[in-house]
């Protein structure tokens, strides 16, 4: 393993830790390989504490995903479009990555403007952006993009991704979608990280509790407390507001309107102007 290698999986591992995961599964050659080393290098910390689940030994190992670091790349249009289509690349030859979601048709990367002031973040792609390859297409989504109207934009004005960048599996057979599991976010979230880190918004909206919770690693986001508060993300200032899905839930106007507060707040920020129309939406209704 070579040196920069080794510290990205010591990162990783970490990372899992610090979330809570007390196992991992490896394959039984990478537990030999890992205890040789111990061995070899006098240390064999990591091999005494790699406790293997029985069914370890077959499943493929999810090779480390890229590093994260919060330093801004401060690219060009034309480099940033470069830099999403390298990482979408990279995450699509991530055999590992694949294989934990077993049912899934495609990757669902992200879409937008790689330009965007505005980034949204949801959670993982359901059924219907499992089948085109596109986030936030099926209801919900329906609902961002009439969000994102009101605001005065297009869809391809500004960007939107997912934590989990493949849909988390469910039962063959069932319906519906599913939260992603501590395992699938904390494997996805560099690749969100440095999404964010290309395309260097002015503001990203994180969408419902599993977004909050996989960007900044809290096991339980409380996003009634959070949302209508600014905080920063990798120094960028991130309003936490309610998943689409949650107003779907509740189709009430008291919850449509924190949601609709939120994003004044958000263009706002981002600098876009905002009408009386706009400002009094909900003071109407
Ligand atoms: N919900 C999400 O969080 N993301 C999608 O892409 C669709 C629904």
């Amino acid at each position: 393993m070579n040196q920069q290698l080794e510290n990205t999986a010591i990162d990783y591992l970490q990372t899992l830790k610090q979330l809570g995961v007390q196992k991992i599964e490896v394959s039984a050659e990478t537990l030999q390989a890992l205890k040789a080393r111990g061995k070899n290098s006098g240390s064999s910390k990591l091999a005494a504490n790699g406790e293997v689940p029985r069914r370890a030994a077959n499943r493929e190992v999810v090779p480390p995903a890229p590093q994260e670091s919060a330093r801004p790349l401060n690219l060009g249009s034309a480099e940033k479009v470069a830099a999403l289509e390298k990482l979408a690349a990279e995450i699509n030859a991530n055999t590992g990555y694949r294989a934990m979601f077993k049912y899934a048709r495609q990757m669902v990367f992200g879409v937008g403007s790689a330009d965007a002031k505005i980034m949204f973040v949801g959670e993982a792609p359901g059924a219907d952006e499992d089948e085109q390859g596109e986030p936030f297409v099926g209801r919900a989504g329906q609902l961002l993009t009439k969000m994102i109207q009101a605001m005065g934009l297009q869809r391809g004005d500004v960007y939107i991704g997912n934590i989990v960048k493949y849909r988390p599996d469910m039962p063959p057979g069932s319906s519906g979608n599913r939260k992603p599991t501590l395992e699938e976010i904390t494997i996805s979230r560099p690749y969100i990280c440095e999404q964010i880190r290309i395309i260097q918004p002015k503001v990203l909206v994180a969408l419902g509790n599993t977004a909050v919770e996989g960007l900044f690693k809290t096991g339980s986001a409380g996003i009634t407390q959070r949302r209508g508060n600014w905080t920063e993300f990798q120094g960028v200032p991130l309003m936490p507001t309610y998943h689409p899905a949650y107003l779907l839930r509740n189709p009430v106007n008291s919850e449509k309107r924190k949601v609709w507060e939120d994003l004044l707040k958000v263009m706002e920020k981002a600098g876009l102007a905002i009408s009386d129309k706009q400002r009094n939406f909900f003071l109407t209704k």
